[in-house]
């Protein structure tokens, strides 16, 4: 039997097979035991982070769901029971700044962004509308997907504009996944994103499959925006906000097309006209999702992956 996995040797006896990321697939040579394997991966210690509810369940389902971290049990109850249920609305000044405190951090772990680049906010699904819409209206041409992208994409790209299949003179925007869903295949982020430049385009990075299973440099690379999912392999549960990133560059130049009371300056002054907050702050549509994340999940972030050479970033003019 053969299994898919995303990260290194983790399988059972059971299985005879042993995976590893780089080679795709191999059986296990005779003599060498999984189990003694795993022992020695870097990697085994975070096994015991997680609820394992079941210990003979071999769970390769982290692309769909991220198993459920111990650490979010107690964060989790001491949110709804200490800061909701005694809290009230007293308590909105443990979150009300976590779409962007939060954001950073996942910005400047894992994605290679700077601080002040990244929010954390609504669906994948909704991040896409945001900025693809706004790329539509700061560049002219088609959105390049391809066929085989993930649905949302596809649908999202055909509400918002006109859609090619590949790359070419005049289009506006490309959208593509790091990671394909379906294969795993990796793009070449530089290469794809220095052609989408060539073109004229603003380059859209979806880092849903990507994002916690491989490292990822996006200023390094060149790149414009990116949305991803934090519930596949960042383990952080169904229903938990997405995120989006705008290079810096580009904050002053994008305006997205939902006017919500979170992207407004000054959101209390109720009467006045929509007045954008600077900065990624203004991507915000709607009251911040409660997206703190658990001491153990901050510890363990800041060393992997390790952070990205800091080249410099290719001509955003090409
Ligand atoms: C590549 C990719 N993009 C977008 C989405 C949609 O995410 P959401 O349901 O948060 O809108 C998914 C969901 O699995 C996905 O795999």
């Amino acid at each position: 039997m053969l299994l898919s996995v995303s990260s290194s040797i983790t399988l059972g006896e059971r299985a005879g097979v042993v995976v590893t990321s780089e080679a795709g697939y191999r059986r296990c040579p005779r003599g060498l035991k999984p189990r003694a394997l795993d022992a020695r991966d870097p990697l085994a210690s975070f096994f015991d982070r997680f609820v394992v509810d079941d210990p003979s369940v071999v769970y390769l389902d982290g692309n769909s769901l991220g198993r459920l971290p111990l650490a979010t049990v107690a964060r989790l109850r001491a949110v709804v029971e200490v800061e909701w249920g005694r809290g009230l609305v007293g308590s909105w000044e443990h979150w009300v700044d976590d779409a962007t405190r939060v954001g950073d951090l996942l910005g400047t772990t894992l994605l290679g962004a700077i601080p002040g680049e990244t929010l954390l906010a609504d669906s994948t699904t909704v991040n896409l509308y945001k900025l693809l819409s706004a790329a539509c209206a700061a560049r002219s041409g088609p959105i390049v997907c391809d066929t085989h992208e993930f649905p949302t994409d596809r649908y999202v790209a055909g509400a918002v504009g006109d859609v090619v299949p590949t790359i070419a003179p005049g289009v506006s925007v490309v959208l593509r996944s790091v990671v394909d869903y379906r294969t795993g295949a990796l793009a070449d982020m530089a290469a794809v994103t220095a052609e989408a430049h060539a073109a004229g385009a603003l380059m859209l990075w979806d880092c849903s499959h990507a994002i916690g299973a491989v490292p990822l440099a996006l200023r390094d690379v060149g790149a414009d925006l990116a949305v991803g999912s934090t519930y596949k392999h960042l383990c952080a549960g169904p229903g938990a906000p997405a995120f989006l990133w705008v290079h810096g560059e580009l904050h002053d130049e994008l305006r997205q097309p939902i006017a919500g009371w979170w992207g407004q300056t000054d959101r209390f002054a109720m009467e006045r006209q929509w007045d954008p907050l600077p900065g990624i702050r203004c991507v915000g549509v709607g009251h911040a999702a409660r997206a703190r994340a658990p001491p153990r999940w901050r510890r363990a972030s800041r060393s992997w992956p390790k952070p990205a050479s800091r080249r410099s970033a290719p001509s955003r003019s090409s």
